[in-house]
């Protein structure tokens, strides 16, 4: 396959030198992301030459079935690295389910779902490792060290969860209901949802440099949200390795994140495309159910299409779901389609997402057919993360000077 991903032309002598010093997170999400796309840039060109010398990590909460969105955005970049030789460790991370929702409701049939869905998007159980977090004991006891590394102030700070948290519906640590959910309470302040919110969500971002150092990850496909839990992530590579410098050199790399090219995707109702919110294309959507999720999506009323993202989101989201499964520029496909109004680019986009997905949904059924193998897939592949976890786990306490 060929890279549709990072064609920044913009990697100047100062990104190639390496990433700036910073003592702490940093200052500015849209300074970090603008960062993060030079850096890669820089990495694509490193993984064609020397794919091997990367180990990947990524992962998904099993909180819902996967979309389009997770498709281009992150699913099918994993399946780029993987097939171009690079190693793929896959994390369902169940545990990390538990910061907007205090149940489990339902979350065998999710992280089998999501099991499925990898598998049907050609991640090869045979050379990549998919594992789920509740699994690997030593790599959760990684996150005590870890969490003595940041401070609260730092954590606070994180705009990724601070976001979570102002999405969380009101009434505490423990909602009631999940994500997004008319509970139907009252609007309280930020700083009251802040107080009140569960730990584990405070402390997850601290949890996920667990879920990446622990098999020493050295890559992390990811969409923009996840930047700042990278930083995170790389603080404290960086601080346990000052603190504790190993006897074999730095215990743990200083992992980059690599974003995709593919710009973001809305969901049907303009807003952001969601597991929860039941606006997002499912992977496994039958032919139908993408026509009528499709159908009822929103538009304008102006009758030429355009692509122009900033002055017509919903329209210009739709156009490029075409383009990236069509494998063609969104200005040609609007073209096209011309005057013929949203009903015209609605049936575009369903034709280009049936035909694009239909080898991938005939593979789904299939496996979903005899769920016993995704469930043997997430076993082996919980029991090799276990013994690689098992030796980093060695390594940090040997550092520590925790070996009695
Ligand atoms: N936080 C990610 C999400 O919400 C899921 C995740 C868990 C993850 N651990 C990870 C992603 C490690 C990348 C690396 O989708």
């Amino acid at each position: 396959m060929t890279s549709t991903l990072i064609q920044s032309t913009t990697v100047g002598p100062a990104a190639v030198s390496g990433r700036p010093a910073e003592a702490g997170l940093s200052a500015s999400v849209s300074e970090s992301l603008a960062a993060a796309l030079r850096r890669s840039a820089q990495l694509e060109r490193r993984i064609g030459e020397d794919p091997r010398s990367f180990r990947i990590l990524t992962g998904d909460r099993p909180t819902g079935e996967l979309h389009l969105g997770h498709y281009f955005g992150t699913l099918r970049n994993r399946v780029r690295l993987q097939d171009a030789g690079a190693e793929l460790f896959v994390v369902v991370a169940d545990y990390q389910a538990l910061t907007d929702r205090d149940t489990a409701r339902a979350l065998d049939e999710h992280v089998i779902g999501l099991v499925t869905d990898y598998l049907a998007t050609g991640i090869d159980p045979g050379r990549a490792t998919i594992f789920a977090h509740s699994a690997v004991p030593e790599l959760n006891q990684l996150l005590l060290p870890f969490l003595s590394l940041v401070s609260t102030g730092e954590l606070g700070r994180n705009p990724t969860v601070k976001d979570e948290i102002a999405q969380l519906p009101s009434g505490g640590a423990t909602p009631r209901t999940p994500r997004g959910a008319p509970d139907g309470s009252a609007i309280v302040s930020g700083a009251r949802r802040q107080a009140s919110v569960s730990g584990l969500m405070f402390t997850y971002p601290v949890h996920q440099a667990a879920d990446i150092l622990f098999c020493k990850g050295n890559l992390v496909p990811v969409g923009q949200d996840q930047l700042p839990h990278l930083e995170v992530t790389r603080l404290v590579a960086r601080r346990f390795n000052e603190r504790y410098p190993g006897a074999g050199g730095p215990v743990f790399p200083e992992p980059d994140a690599l974003l995709s090219a593919a710009p973001l995707l809305l969901g049907t109702d303009g807003g952001k495309m969601s597991k929860s919110r039941g606006n997002a294309v499912a992977l496994r959507a039958t032919a139908d159910e993408t026509a009528r999720l499709i159908r009822g999506a929103k538009t304008d009323a102006q009758r030429r299409i355009s692509y122009d993202p900033a002055s017509r989101p919903e329209v210009s989201s739709l156009v490029l779901l075409a383009a990236l499964c069509l494998e063609r520029d969104p200005e040609s496909v609007a073209e096209q389609i011309g005057d013929g109004g949203a009903a015209a680019l609605k049936a575009t986009v369903t034709e280009a997402v049936n035909e694009r997905f239909a080898p991938l949904r005939a593979r789904r059924a299939e496996l979903a057919a005899d769920p016993g193998y995704a469930r043997q897939v997430l076993r082996d592949g919980s029991a090799r993360a276990r013994t690689v976890a098992v030796a980093t786990l060695e390594e940090v306490r040997g550092a520590m000077g925790m070996r009695y």
